[in-house]
């Protein structure tokens, strides 16, 4: 049984978005007031799936600010701040710093490493970790020092043309991946049943278990119905607009469970 996910942390999208950092798109017109609806739309998603949603205030000079799951790994014991890979997105760690401390003792990625939480998929005691352009192998090294009191393992998976190892493969259920095969280097995953996406839904992968249900973009029907034919309950969330700023499901929020006792909560 997979654990319960009760909360999330949003960052609500600045209209600075449309500066946004852009890796493997062109840029295109993006309308902000899609992308606010549909953000706001996503959290009613999470909220669905049973999940209470605090949305921070959007950061008018930060345009990929949205994307928080790349400023942190929220683990069961420990968060570790994470390093980006990209100049224009440093200052976002600090800024996601206080809700995540407040949550977890901290650890923290250092210069000369870089990591993005979008590189980082846990599935149990395993953390497999994308080198990417953003995550460096300095920065996997560090996560490996960080985690490994925690009896985690860290497995270094290479990426090819996508953004983030999640852009390319997530896990939307106990023993299955669903994956873009041209993007991820799947060698790491053969213990795993891996559902290939389509061919037109090269995006499709970036999917996102919550408790009962799996999110899955508009975007990517096809992908949605190979998940459903393996009796997962799937709900679609249009995150088009999102999209134009290389946006997936899992990039827009950092999940966890609350949990009682001192140290009071619970990455999922
Ligand atoms: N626009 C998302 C990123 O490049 O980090």
């Amino acid at each position: 049984m997979s654990p319960l996910a009760t909360h999330a942390l949003l960052r609500s999208p600045s209209p600075a978005l449309t500066e946004c950092q852009l890796l493997h798109l062109p840029r295109g017109r993006l309308d902000f007031a899609t992308a606010l609806r549909q953000h706001q739309a996503y959290a009613a998603a999470l909220a669905e799936a049973g999940v209470a949603v605090t949305t921070l205030p959007a950061e008018a000079h930060l345009p990929d600010a949205v994307f928080v799951e790349d400023t942190a790994v929220l683990l069961d014991e420990v968060a570790i701040l994470c390093r980006p890979g990209t100049p224009s997105r440093v200052a976002e760690v600090t800024l996601i710093r206080p809700a995540v401390a407040f949550l977890r003792t901290v650890g923290a990625i250092q210069a000369p490493g870089t990591l993005e939480g979008g590189d980082v998929l846990r599935v149990g005691r395993t953390l497999f970790v994308g080198r990417s352009t953003r995550t460096n192998p300095e920065g996997i090294r560090q996560l490996r020092a960080l985690v490994a009191p925690h009896r985690y393992e860290v497995t270094e998976v290479a990426v090819r043309g996508a953004l983030h190892l999640k852009t390319g493969i997530t896990a939307p259920a106990p023993g299955l991946m669903v994956a873009n095969p041209a993007w991820i280097d799947l060698a790491a995953f053969r213990p795993f049943e891996v559902v290939p996406v389509p061919a037109d839904e090269p995006w499709g992968a970036n999917v996102l278990p919550l408790n009962d249900l799996v999110l899955v973009a508009a975007a990517a029907p096809r992908t949605a119905a190979l998940l459903r034919d393996r009796g997962l309950e799937v709900r679609l969330v249009d995150i088009s607009e999102l999209q134009k700023a290389e946006a997936g499901l899992t990039c827009l929020s950092l999940v966890y469970r609350e949990r009682t006792g001192p140290s009071h909560t619970t990455a999922l």
